[in-house]
């Protein structure tokens, strides 16, 4: 399996922090905020991860992070040219990169303690399909998909912000595919914000019977939705360290 990361996006609840850098090399405690996502695929023994973001920015994260030997990882880099063309746009891009294989996904500003490493494994022996990574959250909390399941366990619906949430089950941004994802995304229509969201991409999965949802133990980020979010997540990453648990 390969992975993906997600760092494009207009950042513009961050501003003036993103107005002349990307969101994703801003600080979380003692590191740019795009090593957690690389931290987390290393764990899960990814060993080749593709970095999308705009043909402005991605020259920054080339020259940070080069082919990626200090994590142990083989890293290409792919342009987003509108890079606010939406989360299932760029994921799009990783189709040569992914010759095949499944993928997981993360978005570049989601930090989180949750092992992948046997969700990857059993993902990799599944013969098709999608998974979606979920955390509980406060249903007053409008700023994420929400995640819909049966008694069974079963993915009844994925809505994007909605106004009357139907679970406590937030989306976070961690995602695995089978190959069919890029057939999904050439069908998608561009939503209201002029998007080609994540949600209607789950849905197509959700409609076929073969989305899947883990629950993610520990805590989750959401570092670049607004300056709160973005100290929490430094004083989570602050107090881990502290701990002596990273
Ligand atoms: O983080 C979880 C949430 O992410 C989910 O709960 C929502 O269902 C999902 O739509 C998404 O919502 P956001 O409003 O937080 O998405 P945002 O536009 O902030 O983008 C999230 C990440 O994806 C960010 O790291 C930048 C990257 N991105 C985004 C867009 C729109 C891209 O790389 N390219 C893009 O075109």
């Amino acid at each position: 399996m390969k992975g993906v990361i997600l760092a494009g996006g207009r950042a513009t609840r961050l501003r003036p922090l993103t107005w002349v850098t990307n969101k994703h090399l801003l600080p979380i405690y003692n590191k740019p905020m795009i090593y957690y996502p690389l931290e987390s695929m290393q764990r899960a023994n990814i060993q080749d991860v593709l970095i999308t973001s705009s043909a402005e920015h991605l020259p920054h994260f080339i020259n940070l992070l080069k082919a990626g030997k200090d994590f142990q990882l083989k890293l290409s880099y792919a342009i987003q040219e509108d890079a606010g063309g939406g989360i299932a746009q760029a994921i799009s891009l990783a189709e040569d990169f992914a010759a095949g294989q499944k993928i997981l996904v993360c978005l570049g500003d989601n930090i989180f303690t949750h092992n992948l490493t046997s969700a990857v494994r059993d993902f990799e022996k599944q013969l098709k399909g999608a998974k979606v990574f979920t955390k509980r959250m406060p249903t007053e909390n409008k700023q994420y998909g929400v995640v819909e399941l049966n008694n069974h366990g079963k993915v009844l619906s994925i809505e994007e912000k909605p106004e009357n949430p139907k679970s406590d089950l937030a989306q976070t941004g961690i995602y695995m595919y089978d190959i069919q994802v890029y057939d999904f995304i050439r069908k998608l229509k561009p939503s209201g914000r002029n998007e080609l969201e994540v949600t209607d991409l789950n849905n197509c999965y959700v409609k076929q019977g073969t989305m899947t949802c883990e629950i993610m133990e520990g805590w989750w980020a959401d570092a670049g939705t607004s300056f709160d979010e973005l100290l929490r997540a430094n004083n989570l990453v602050a107090e881990l360290i502290k701990s002596g648990k990273h």
